[in-house]
């Protein structure tokens, strides 16, 4: 019985090896392992013969079985991924890859404003995002419990309270880097600053979310005034949105700036005359002014001798308003619908 199993071992191993098809595979399994197969007819042979060589014969049909087992199977899975192999079109171009990753719209929006003012001499800062009560409010000309603060919806840190520095803040605008930035200069002049940088205040609607970013213009030298920063704006809109954009500045009250402006922005969709976009024709972007007398000695820097001007607008507002992009709703921008966001 050994001598048969041997044979019909090797001749199962042969037929396996010459098989091209999953069907044949199929069909050597039935005839060597199946119920009314070559191997169950030896076994059915196994009672009559001594306890000696049941055991013997009984082990030897056992590997016999796992050996043709195995072989099937190896052989079917060469002959699958053979096939796939002959499927495979090797002059197929390549699925285009839709999935990379690519900087956020606020990111690239922050690089292209940065660019835009380091190209007319501004320095690029960043200052902290959790800052003091003096840099956020104080040192702005605006003094503990004034209510002009309420307009900046502010969160506060649970920090102890610094004797000077007071309560620590999220910080409510960019205009914490005024001052800052005066004093990092030592006090001395010109200072020529864009600080971009995240904002936190408590509000959430179509147009304001609890984190968004603004940009910070500080400029002080000798004899700089409201034409500067006109110009400013100016050369901004034409760069960001296109030479026939224009800028105009509105009367308005901030205690860090005398006078105090609101900037705004002809619209990009009807050219200022006016759609449903901007009703008006204009968008207004944030705010601007001549700094505050105040502000300058915060900073160690003598107003009688210097003057200067500062802007901050949001970032999600300027982005807003590019042509092409009618968004009335920002709150997108920090949601996770890459469908949404992979359009920019
Ligand atoms: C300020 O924050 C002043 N610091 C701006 C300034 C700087 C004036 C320097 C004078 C000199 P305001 O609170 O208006 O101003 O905010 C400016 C702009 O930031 C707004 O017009 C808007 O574009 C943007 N902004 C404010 N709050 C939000 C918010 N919650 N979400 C999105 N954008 C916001």
């Amino acid at each position: 019985m050994l001598k048969k199993l041997e044979k019909l071992e090797k001749e199962a191993l042969e037929l396996i090896k010459k098989s091209h098809l999953a069907d044949d595979l199929e069909k050597i399994r039935i005839k060597y392992l199946g119920r009314k197969g070559e191997l169950s007819q030896l076994a059915k042979k196994l009672p009559a013969l001594s306890a000696l060589d049941k055991r013997r014969v009984g082990q030897a049909l056992n590997k016999t079985l796992n050996t043709i087992e195995n072989k099937i199977k190896k052989q079917t899975i060469k002959l699958v991924s053979n096939n796939n192999e002959s499927e495979l079109d090797q002059d197929e171009p390549a699925l285009a890859i839709n999935n990379f990753g690519h900087l956020h719209l606020i990111t690239q929006a922050i690089e292209e404003i940065s660019l835009i003012f380091e190209k007319i001499g501004f320095n690029r800062v960043r200052y902290p995002e959790v800052d003091w009560d003096w840099f956020a409010f104080e040192a702005l000309n605006m003094p503990k419990d004034h209510p002009a603060r309420d307009e900046w919806e502010t969160l506060f840190i649970d920090l102890p309270k610094d004797s000077k520095m007071g309560k620590a803040v999220l910080t409510p605008h960019t205009s914490n880097g005024q001052v800052r930035e005066m004093l990092r200069k030592n006090s001395q002049t010109p200072i020529r600053m864009i600080n971009i940088g995240k904002c936190y205040r408590r509000q959430q609607d179509v147009t304001h979310t609890a984190m968004f970013h603004q940009f910070e213009g500080l400029v002080i030298d000798k004899h700089v005034n409201i034409q500067h920063l006109k110009g400013t704006l100016d050369h901004f809109a034409k760069k960001y949105y296109g030479p026939s954009a224009k800028s105009r500045i509105r009367p308005f009250m901030f205690k860090f700036t005398e006078p105090s402006f609101e900037v705004d922005f002809s619209c990009t969709h009807c050219a200022g005359a006016g759609c449903r976009f901007c009703k008006s024709g204009w968008h207004e972007v944030g705010g601007a002014g001549m700094v505050h007398p105040n502000v300058l000695k915060a900073g160690g820097i003598d107003p009688d001798k210097y003057t200067g001007f500062a802007f901050g607008w949001g970032v999600e507002r300027v982005f807003t308003l590019k042509p092409g992009l009618e968004l009335d709703d920002i709150r997108p921008f920090y949601g996770s619908n890459l469908e949404f966001l992979s359009n920019f």
